[in-house]
Formats: structure tokens, sequence, C-alpha cells
């Protein structure tokens, strides 16, 4: 099977009360990671790349793995640009062999947003891409740009029918309290999601795919190992997984997820220096981030995206 857009396995969590799991993607090990547990476990699965990806692996690299990947799993897999910032990088990943593009128009005004997402869903759509909006703005650190929790702002549900009106795009991220990063509450603070705007955009935009950006739960187990072979983060503080399987359950198809990604990799490579400090083949200390990755990723899609045997 060849890569795949993300609009048939949309239609499908949408019915079934599941999400899909959208990983980024920056090297090898991360590819084999994720697609290893989806494989194991039977699960389609979106693979992202950001900018910043790109500029450090390169579209070709990534573009390649993700190709092999298919290869080797035959699952359904979506290669997507996360976060696209213009409408040129959209461009050049939609004539590079992506399956589907997020425009992020999220910092502009309402209709500086409006007009850009649509020149970007125009070309997608003419070469068989999908699109991805984004309405309101979540908190947190996206490459070089930092909002702060006093910026950022949830989504207006009053602005979701015009907005997939005029742009035509095929799913919409929405901000209801997540954000980027591992550090999403104040210590002390209840982590709490605004289901209250995702049922308002829900009731407005029926059987239309939303999507949660600034998902990770921060694992424990791993900001553990993370603080115990050398320590610095210890109010690390995630979205509960419980609130996360049921936005899944509600409007939710699409839940993003890096960070866990990074701090499962981390801790597998720290622990690994912490007791072998002196095996230094990269072979020897990427196996373990390798196989953290996949039982981060198994984690997901059984117990918070419930995407299971649904390949
Ligand atoms: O939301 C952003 C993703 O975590 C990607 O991060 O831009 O540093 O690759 P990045
Ligand atoms: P996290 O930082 O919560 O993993 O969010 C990732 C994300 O939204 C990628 O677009
Ligand atoms: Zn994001």
């Amino acid at each position: 099977m060849p890569l795949v857009t993300t609009k048939e396995m949309f239609k499908k969590a949408y019915e079934g009360g599941y999400a899909i799991g959208a990983f980024n993607v920056n090297n090898m090990e991360i590819v084999q990671g994720i697609t290893r547990a989806a494989k194991k476990l039977n699960a389609p699965v979106i693979l992202q790349v950001s900018a910043g990806a790109r500029k450090y692996a390169s579209h070709g690299y990534l573009k390649a793995m993700v190709d092999a990947a298919v290869e080797e799993t035959g699952l359904p897999i979506a290669l997507h640009l996360d976060h696209g910032p213009d409408f040129e990088t959209c461009k050049s990943c939609i004539d590079g062999g992506f399956t589907s593009v997020m425009i992020d128009g999220s910092s502009l005004p309402y209709e500086e947003n409006v007009a850009l997402t649509k020149k970007v869903v125009d070309y997608a759509h003419a070469h068989g891409v999908v699109v991805e909006g984004e309405l309101g703005q979540l908190a947190g650190v996206e490459d070089d740009v930092n909002v702060s929790a006093e910026d950022a702002s949830y989504t207006n549900p009053d602005q979701v029918e015009d907005f997939v009106k005029r742009t035509g795009v095929d799913s919409l991220a929405i901000a209801i309290g997540t954000s980027h990063g591992a550090y999403k509450f104040k210590p002390g603070q209840k982590p709490q999601l605004r289901f209250d705007i995702l049922d308002e955009v829900a009731k407005r935009l029926p059987g239309f795919p939303i999507v949660l950006h600034g998902a990770s739960s921060v694992v424990q187990e791993f900001v553990e190992d993370i603080n115990k072979f050398g320590g610095e983060m210890p109010d690390a503080i995630g979205i509960p997984e419980d609130m996360l399987r049921e936005s899944a359950r509600r409007a939710v198809c699409k839940i993003n997820v890096d960070s866990d990604l990074r701090l499962a990799m981390t801790a597998g490579i720290r622990k690994h220096f912490a007791e072998n400090p002196t095996h230094f083949d990269p072979r020897q200390y990427l196996t373990p981030a390798r196989e953290n990755i996949e039982k981060a990723v198994a984690h997901k899609i059984e117990t918070v995206l419930g995407c299971a045997d649904k390949a």
C-alpha cells in the first residue's frame, strides 16, 4: 500500500470514537520505533515532519525513510507537514510527495489566516493532498516561536463554520487547553481541557475531524529516568491520558505527540550511559532509545488513541 491521505483514516476514527496518533519524526530510529509499535498493534499512523525536522534531516532523507516504513509494514501511513509556516513550505512538501500538510496561520489576524489557508488548500487539493488548518493559539514552544500562557487563546467556536467553509480545509486544529512542550501546567495547577469548547465546535461542524496539538502526557516513567540519570525536569507535567482518550471519543481524530518521544529517547540514552559509560557505539545507545519510542507509541495506541487493530 502506498502512502495514504488522512481522509479515510479520519472518517473511520470519527465514526469509531478513536483517534490516530500523529508522531513527529526526525531520524531513522524515531521512524522505526513508531512504525514497529504501529505494526505490532495493527494501527494506522501519521508520521509528521516539522520545518525544523526538514532542516535537520532534509526532505529527501525523511521521505525515503517513511517510504521504507510503508514498504516494510504495509500499514496505512500518512506523511504530514507539521506547522507549515508559509505557502512555499507547504508547496514544497506537496510537490515532494507528502500526503497531508498543515498550514499554521493561527498567529495571523483571522482574515489573513483564511486567505493563506485557502491558498494552500487550493494547491493541495489540486494535487490530491489534504490540509489541516488551525484556529486559536496554544501556549508553548514550536520551532523558535514561544507563545506564553497569557498570549495563548482558546478557539472561538463562532468562527469555525465560517473558517472551514471559506478555506475548504479537511481538518481543524483547535486550542482547548493543551500546549506544546513538557511543561503544560504549573506545579499544583489542576490539568484541565475545555471539553465545552470541543463540543461546541463539534456541534457546528458535525462529522468534521478535529486535531489536538500539544497532546503529550509527559510519561512519568521517562521523566523519572531522565531525572535519575542526570536530573533537571522534576516539574514536567502533561495532559492526563484519560482526558485525551475522552477527546478521542468525541470529535478529535488526530492527536499530536512529539515531547513524549523526545523524553522516551533521552531517557533511554541517559540510562544507557549511566549504566555503561564506556559503550560509545551509537548502535548501543540508540537501541534503547528506539525501544523506548516503540514502548511509548504502543502505550499511546492502546491507552490514549484506541486505534489498535484499525489499520
Ligand atoms: O509542535 C511542534 C513539534 O513538537 C515539532 O517541534 O519544530 O522543534 O521540530 P520542532
Ligand atoms: P507535544 O509537545 O505535546 O508533544 O505536542 C506536539 C505537537 O503538537 C506537534 O505538532
Ligand atoms: Zn503542534
